[in-house]
């Protein structure tokens, strides 16, 4: 990592000893982007070049060649060199790969990226917005449970109830590698603000249960990251 990294890595406390969630401060991290981008393959550059956006692209750069010093330092092999697929749902991984898993998730001027031993693992962050369709989103995706929990709280508390809702749902999905396509409103993970880990599950065609827990993510954001429950190591769900 860059000697610069530890101003703008940090590694986030979690409920779980396995796992490791790293918070990049993307706007930080801006000065030392050419450096980054040096680990890189050329097809991830290549795709680094067709975002419009510089911060799209910085997003990208970023994170992606941090992930690749981060499994490098974990051992897998020079960081340049290792081969990151995307499996048949478009999660990236190392085909074959020694026990450890990652995922990815970025946001604003926030990136995470969580590895876990031997366990899927998924991560989400959102900036929290006020949004003029957040009741139609929460009525198409939460559980009726989460719907009217949401709709007991003040006005002024429902951005972030439903952003937090929303990034343990999509940290579960991302865990089970299926992404937005799972039936969200299946997975009930509650509004409300709830220190530790609890369970969750993804349905479809053989439901997966997963252990879940909230990030710290920073003022304005919501974060969650989700690993595959102990007895459910491994496999993938069909939805
Ligand atoms: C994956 C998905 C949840 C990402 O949501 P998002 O809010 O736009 O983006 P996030 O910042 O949370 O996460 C992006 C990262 O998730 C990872 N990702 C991509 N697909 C994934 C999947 N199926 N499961 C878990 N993680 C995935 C990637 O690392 C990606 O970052 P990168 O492209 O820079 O490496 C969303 O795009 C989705 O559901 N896609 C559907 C998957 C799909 O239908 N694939 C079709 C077959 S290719």
């Amino acid at each position: 990592m860059p000697d610069r990294a530890s101003s703008w890595c940090e590694i986030m406390p979690t409920p779980f000893a396995d796992v490791r969630v790293h918070r990049l401060d993307l706007a930080a991290a801006r000065g030392d982007s050419v450096r980054l981008a040096a680990v890189l393959t050329a097809p991830e550059r290549a795709r680094a070049a067709l975002f419009r956006r510089t911060d799209d692209r910085l997003r990208f750069v970023v994170t992606r060649a941090v992930l690749r010093l981060l499994l490098a330092e974990a051992g897998l092999g020079p960081p340049e060199a290792l081969t990151i697929v995307a499996d048949g749902n478009g999660k990236p991984e190392i085909p074959h790969s020694a026990p450890l898993r990652f995922n990815v998730a970025h946001s604003g001027a926030v990136a995470l990226v969580a590895f876990a031993d031997g366990r899927d693992v998924g991560v989400d962050v959102e900036a929290v917005r006020e949004r003029p369709d957040l009741r139609d989103v929460a009525a198409r995706f939460f559980a009726r449970s989460e719907v009217e929990a949401l709709g007991r709280l003040p006005a002024a508390e429902h951005a972030a109830a439903f952003h937090r809702c929303w990034v343990r749902k999509e940290a579960c999905v991302k865990a089970a590698g299926v992404g937005l396509r799972a039936p969200l409103a299946e997975v009930v993970v509650g509004v409300g603000v709830r220190p530790g880990a609890w369970a969750a599950t993804v349905g479809g065609g053989a439901p997966r249960a997963f252990e879940l827990a909230d990030v710290a993510a920073g003022s304005g954001y919501a974060a969650a990251v989700a690993v595959a429950a102990p007895a459910w190591r491994g496999g993938r769900v069909s939805v």
